[in-house]
């Protein structure tokens, strides 16, 4: 297992040292298994929000509320994301719109790394930094260390300055939390690579992103297809450089993909085991629900306490308006449970990224994804 501590890539001011120390020692010697990356990642929000438009007086006009237009239609990079005149609300610091920026914060993922609410997860904690907004802005544009990179059409200048405005109302968290992640060092070398270089904060193992994109969609990888994504990446995914993530560790972590297709090809992976189930099934069906729940791995990828994981929690969810990526909403009745139980991509929730949650076809019975929707059902 290579765990790496976020501390041991930061070239910490003297007054974090002591806390750097303490975290590389840690880092060394634990291994914890968190549950809340534990399958898959927090995905980047795909779609529609663009960034507002830039400078002062579009700020001035745009009410806190209307980042995200419900009507655009997702397109490949922005093309109003210009930064021309951000230099203005740059120079006019505390001017950024926190509201703005907490909504960018989940959409472009920067919490898959640095927390949810800025505390620190795969990356250090961002709450409270007291950093300046031109601070951001440079490391978002030319990270140190293993940040990948975000271009201005990604993420304008403008959202950098609002979500450093969000995270400076938060407050500094009292210890740091350590870089976990449940690989190992007998783990495939590209896998260990994903983990180290982050890209586990996104993608988890890759078993998802390698489904969706490659095995569905009867597309071969191959080292040139990823490196053609790491350093040129398609849509709202940040570039790597040749330092971050090198031909040869991009190789590595292609053959590592090229082992995981194989292998959902030949639909090894994500069944379910059989363990459990029929005495849960006994019980009742919201009862073998969250006995399946647990087993296919849900729960990995969906809190019931409410709390932010990689897919929308399952906690209030039944009876629910959901707000659908491409500006729809549907009603969480039964129907529409089973269908995204069944087939994931079929509809996908606002912010959160098609691809991620598996798709288990067959794996998973009509009267398995019942039991699964009456046991959400339960979780009010
Ligand atoms: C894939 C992981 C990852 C993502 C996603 C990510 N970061 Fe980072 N970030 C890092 C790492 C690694 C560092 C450097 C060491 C550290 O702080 O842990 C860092 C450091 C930073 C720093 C501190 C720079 C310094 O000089 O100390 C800022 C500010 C920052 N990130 C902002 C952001 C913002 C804003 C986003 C979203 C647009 C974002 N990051 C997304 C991994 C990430
Ligand atoms: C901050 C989130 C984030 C991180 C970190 C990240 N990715 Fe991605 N990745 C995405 C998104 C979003 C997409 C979907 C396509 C797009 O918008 O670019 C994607 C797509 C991909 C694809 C599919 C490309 C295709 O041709 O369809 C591959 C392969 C990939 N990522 C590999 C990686 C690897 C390897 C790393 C780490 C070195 C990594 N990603 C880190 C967000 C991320
Ligand atoms: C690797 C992470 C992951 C796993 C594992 C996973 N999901 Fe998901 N799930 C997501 C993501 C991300 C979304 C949101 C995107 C979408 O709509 O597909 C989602 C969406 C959903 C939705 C729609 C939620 C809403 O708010 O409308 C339901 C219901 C759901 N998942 C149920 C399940 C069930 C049941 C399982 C286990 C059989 C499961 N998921 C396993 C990631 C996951």
């Amino acid at each position: 297992m290579r765990t790496k501590s976020y501390g041991d890539v930061r070239s910490a001011t003297s007054q974090r040292r002591g806390q750097l120390l303490a975290l590389s020692l840690i880092g060394a010697a634990l291994l914890l298994v968190l549950a809340a990356c534990a399958p898959g990642g927090s995905p980047a929000a795909p779609a529609a929000e663009q960034a507002k438009p830039t400078g002062a007086a579009a700020a001035a006009t745009q009410p806190a509320t209307s980042a995200p237009a419900a009507t655009a239609v997702p397109t490949l990079l922005p093309a109003t994301a210009t930064p021309a005149k951000d230099a203005v609300v740059v120079a006019g610091q505390g001017s950024g719109d926190a509201a703005n920026g907490k909504q960018f914060w989940a959409q472009r993922n920067c919490k898959g790394c640095h927390g949810d609410n800025g505390e620190g997860k795969f990356a250090g904690p961002r709450a409270g930094d007291g950093r300046s907004a031109a601070d951001w802005i440079k490391q978002v544009r030319t990270p140190r260390a293993n940040m990948p990179a975000y271009s201005t059409a990604q993420i304008s200048d403008t959202v950098i300055t609002d979500m450093n405005a969000y995270m400076q109302t938060l407050p500094k968290p009292a210890s740091l939390t350590p870089m976990t992640t449940t690989v190992t060092a007998s783990d495939p070398a590209g896998l260990q690579l994903m983990a180290e270089k982050r890209c586990y904060a996104c993608h988890g193992n890759g078993q998802g992103l390698v489904k969706a994109r490659f095995v569905d969609q009867n597309r071969e990888i191959t080292t040139e297809v990823l490196l053609k994504q790491l350093r040129t990446p398609a849509r709202f995914m940040p570039s790597y450089s040749a330092t971050q993530v090198t031909d040869a560790q991009a190789a590595q972590i292609a053959d590592y993909m090229k082992t995981l297709a194989a292998a959902i090809k030949a639909s090894t992976p994500v069944t379910p085991t059989a363990t459990a189930a029929t005495p849960a099934a006994a019980k009742g069906q919201a009862e073998a629900g969250m006995g399946y729940a647990k087993q296919f791995g849900c729960v990995g990828c969906h809190s019931v306490d409410g709390s932010a994981m990689a897919g929308p929690t399952f906690k209030g969810l039944y009876g629910s308006n959901v707000d659908l990526e491409g500006g729809a909403s549907v009603k969480a009745d039964d129907a529409y449970l089973q269908e995204s139980i069944q087939k994931p991509n079929a509809k996908i929730v606002k912010s959160f990224f098609a691809g991620i949650m598996p798709d288990l076809g067959s794996g998973i019975s009509d009267q398995q994804a019942q039991a699964l929707v009456e046991y959400i059902k339960t979780l009010r």
